[in-house]
């Protein structure tokens, strides 16, 4: 196959844990017999830099020809203590997802065996968890019309019957292949928009008998998810409530260095960790890339569908953990940590070393 890709480390830690999900990218597709291209496009705070604009038209020109993009981080704290600057890096992002199309953000949690003690939850609550949370990324309060006066400001949390309806197909596609219960968050106690949501929903779940359906609140979906993470297998909702339970998620985990994600909708899809920027550790050759190099993992399975390459990459991963070859934040006690280039690189050596 030949694969086009469009590389947009970002900023802060963003470059170092690119490059190595780049490198295990290619030794995958050395390996799989892929013809592997790949461009950089710039994004986030040193594209504001360099041209003034956190997603340019060349980035999102070369995003649109490519098979696939993979995405670091954005983020700079010279702007985040700065309420009045005119462009932030985040807006990069957002734009990019707009253009993009990117409608729908799946944010897997998965617990690895070997790093439950990391988890703050008790072991045996977080013990098998793995969920799916859907976002809407497209629509809602980030991009709903907007007011920001200096004695009035608003919001508005606007989605219509399309967009409710398209991503909800998406999640009872997931709910599908996984263990067919979909639960739909929402507060339709008191927003009319999430009172669409359920209406739709409802419409909806007639088309698969095969799925169980239960919808929730978004207080209670919150609590749930850390008093029994089991319970969930896909959970679907909108753009902001879905921003704030999957960091959350990452919690159950145990590192934000570990989460994956996929970003899909009507052109390119995207594919980046969940963590943000962390400028405090850039340049230091410290931070996991392993969210990042699973991305790719997502990457392969879900832009090209050719699952033995994603499963070759999170095999190297779970050995990689196994045998400790791991960065601080989750190296245990007694163990060197490893530097970000050293796990990629041990990654990356056992993809080309072991043929399957
Ligand atoms: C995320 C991030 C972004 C969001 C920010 C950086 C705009 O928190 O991808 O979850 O709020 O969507
Ligand atoms: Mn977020």
């Amino acid at each position: 196959m030949n694969i086009k890709l469009a590389v947009l480390p970002g900023d802060g830690i963003g470059p170092e844990v690119t490059s190595q999900a780049l490198k295990v990218t290619e030794a995958v597709c050395q390996k799989y017999g892929h013809e592997l291209h790949y461009e950089y496009g710039i994004c986030g705070a040193h594209a504001i830099d360099a041209v003034g604009d956190p997603y340019p038209a060349q980035t999102h020109q070369l995003c649109m020809e490519s098979d696939a993009v993979l995405f670091g981080a954005v983020g700079d704290p010279k702007f985040d203590n700065n309420p009045s600057a005119k462009v932030r890096p985040e807006q990069g992002l957002l734009a990019m997802r707009k253009q993009l199309g990117l409608f729908a953000n799946i944010r897997p949690v998965e617990t690895f065996d070997c790093l439950i003690h990391k988890s703050p939850l008790k072991d045996d609550l977080v013990r098998g968890a793995d969920f799916i949370c859907i976002r809407e990324l497209t629509g809602g309060m980030y991009f709903g019309p907007k007011k920001e006066g200096d004695d009035e400001a608003y919001d508005t949390n606007l989605y219509s019957r399309a967009e409710v309806e398209r991503i909800l197909h998406v999640a009872y596609g997931y709910a599908r292949q996984r263990r067919r219960h979909l639960t739909v968050v929402d507060k339709a106690n008191v927003l009319a928009s999430s009172r669409l949501w359920r209406k739709v929903a409802q419409e909806i779940a007639p088309q698969y008998p095969d799925v169980t359906t239960d919808y929730m609140y978004v207080d209670n979906a919150a609590m749930r998810m850390i008093q029994e993470p089991r319970f969930f297998d896909v959970m679907v909702t909108e753009n902001t409530f879905g921003d704030i339970l999957t960091d959350e998620g990452s919690c159950i985990t145990g590192s934000m260095g570990l989460l994956p994600s996929a970003s899909i909708g009507t052109h390119t899809s995207v594919f980046e960790p969940i963590h943000g920027s962390w400028p405090q550790a850039a340049g230091k050759d410290i931070a996991n890339p392993l969210a990042t190099i699973l991305s790719a993992a997502m990457m392969f399975e879900y832009a090209f569908s050719l699952k033995a390459e994603a499963a070759d990459i999170r095999r190297a991963v779970q050995r990689s953990l196994d045998e400790n070859i791991r960065t601080a934040d989750i190296q245990v006690a007694g163990q060197r940590p490893y530097s970000t280039t050293e796990v990629g690189q041990w990654i990356t050596s056992q993809i080309s070393q072991k043929s399957e």
